[in-house]
């Protein structure tokens, strides 16, 4: 099990994490000694944080160890020389989180981390613990406290003291007063930086510790573990049937429960995301393109596929030079979602694709089982990080892994028309799955049209004929927005909504750009 305990400085991670694993025999993984230790490696090199080039090489150097001291205490190595008390001075403290926003340093920290915990159940504490680096934790818990309680604890602390156990303990007032400016330009700092930001996961239970003492938070904490390790009822499996069900033949929707007080029983037979890096000419199989991150692919698929982005992008660009209407609600976003679009031509799922990569995220193009029939095509899909989906019936496993991808951060590109529509008149059958996986995932449905690519290759022309193409990116729509009560009425107004959305962009660009179909 993997439990994810996120917060800002001084919350009280450490102390109720490493009590959790304590009490519970698992691995305690405190991601911002990793931090801290590339910190160090700036500070000894004279490396100035700014760099980050230089200060992301010093990242992907540094191999971060966690040992015990002799009393029992946790100690920390960076390349094989002990930094345990390095990391915790005021000059770290100043300089860690301008290290922490780099890109790059983050990347080599999540890799160590997941490689840390491996297939081992952990505890770990971060800032981006249950949202980037295992967001299938079964428990997440964020952990905060008013800032002037976090100040006193860190206060009591560096003279030695220990204010969870001791209420009456006091600290120097200045120093304290001095802790408090440095822990909120950290929160600051931390909560404002692009890349992880400090913030709960959408699915964490919010623990305030300001009035509670350690025993009582971590005694919190472990009533979550016990409800996730119980097993869930089964769920209904999903077949687009269930979902046409009028609700009144359905018993009524039991009311949400509220986070904080009734966590959500976890699935047992849950798949693990694979974690780390694919490794090259390995003989990796399509599932393991299906099921890793993107970013994990071995290099050089990624080097593969970011050429082949280069020449098809560019070629198609020429043929049919298209044009994204308001395409920074579809690169500029912080998640996943899933993108549903209407289906003219093969250019719609290059276009995203191709964009998607360029503007660095990464889009999952769901397509139809059927093309799997011709194996070259399969293989260069699975590289391209698309999955095949078995139409017409209910394919769980597949919108698993849609759960996944989406909350791991990458797009879940869907075309529910499925098949390709050649005019208006064409009977429409829409294949709803991907309203379960954005409820599943807890991630927004995002509405994409396209105009001027229907008759880009008819059976009656044999070229292809150049024109320009158009497309158009909606607002993203949330669960929440639509107020719908009952998991499978909120499934059947996403697929409506959405799909309500994409057809009003089409009717927009079609008014825009008249003659395009
Ligand atoms: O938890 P801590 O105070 O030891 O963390 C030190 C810094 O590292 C903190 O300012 C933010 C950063 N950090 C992070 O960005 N992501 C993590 N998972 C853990 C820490």
């Amino acid at each position: 099990m993997k439990i994810a305990i996120d917060g800002p400085a001084g919350s009280g991670k450490s102390t109720v994490a490493r009590a959790l694993a304590g009490k519970c025999g698992v691995t305690y993984l405190d991601t911002g000694a990793m931090y801290r230790s590339v910190t160090v490696a700036c500070l000894e090199t004279g490396t100035d944080v700014a760099d980050a080039e230089a200060v992301a090489k010093l990242a992907q150097d540094a191999k971060i160890e966690f040992g015990t001291a002799a009393d029992g205490t946790q100690t920390v190595a960076l390349n094989g020389r002990d930094v345990t008390a390095a990391i915790r001075t005021p000059q770290t403290d100043r300089n860690v989180s301008a290290v922490s926003a780099i890109p790059a340093v983050r990347e080599a920290m999540v890799a160590q981390q997941r490689a840390i915990a491996g297939q081992k159940d952990v505890v770990a504490e971060g800032r981006d613990i249950g949202t980037v680096v295992f967001p299938d934790a079964e428990v997440k818990v964020f952990l905060t406290a008013d800032p002037k309680a976090r100040a006193h604890r860190r206060a009591v602390q560096r003279e030695g003291g220990d204010a969870a156990k001791d209420p009456a303990a006091t600290a120097d007032a200045a120093q304290e007063q001095q802790i408090l400016a440095d822990l909120e330009r950290r929160d600051k700092l931390d909560s404002s930086r692009e890349v992880a930001p400090l913030k709960p996961a959408e699915d964490a239970v919010h623990i305030d510790s300001s009035a509670l003492s350690v025993d009582e938070v971590v005694a919190q904490i472990m009533a979550l573990i016990d409800a996730a390790k119980k097993p869930a009822e089964p769920a209904a499996a999903y077949t687009p049937a269930a979902a046409e069900t009028p609700a009144a033949d359905k018993p009524a929707p039991k009311p949400a429960a509220k986070k904080a007080e009734k966590p959500a029983a976890k699935k047992p037979e849950k798949p693990a995301a694979p974690a780390g890096p694919m490794r090259p000419f390995h003989g990796n199989s399509f599932d393991d393109y299906y099921d890793h991150a993107m970013r994990d692919y071995p290099w050089n698929t990624r080097g593969f596929i970011g050429f082949a982005v280069g020449v098809v992008g560019g070629v198609t660009k020429v043929l049919w030079p298209w044009r994204i209407e308001d395409g920074q609600k579809l690169w500029k976003a912080e998640g996943g979602r899933v993108i549903v679009m209407n289906h003219v031509s093969m250019l719609e799922p290059v276009i995203m694709v191709v964009t998607e990569w360029v503007h660095g995220r990464r889009a999952r193009a769901v397509y139809k089982s059927e093309f799997d029939k011709a194996k070259p095509l399969t293989w260069l899909f699975s590289r391209a990080g698309a999955f095949p989906v078995e139409r017409g019936t209910a394919d769980m496993k597949v919108v698993r892994r849609a759960r996944e991808a989406l909350k791991r951060g990458e797009d879940v590109l869907i075309y529910p028309e499925g098949t390709r529509i050649k005019s208006d008149d064409q009977e429409v059958t829409l294949h709803a799955g991907f309203a379960l996986m954005a409820q599943l995932a807890k991630v927004p449905v995002l509405p994409v049209a396209i105009v001027g690519a229907r008759d880009i290759t008819t059976p009656t022309r044999k070229f292809p004929h150049f024109h320009r193409v158009f497309v158009k990116v909606g607002d993203p729509i949330t669960f929440a927005e639509l107020n719908v009560k009952g998991r499978k009425q909120q499934a059947k107004a996403m697929e409506k909504a959405a799909m309500d959305r994409v057809y009003g962009l089409r009717a927009e660009l079609r008014q825009e750009h008249p003659g395009k179909e």
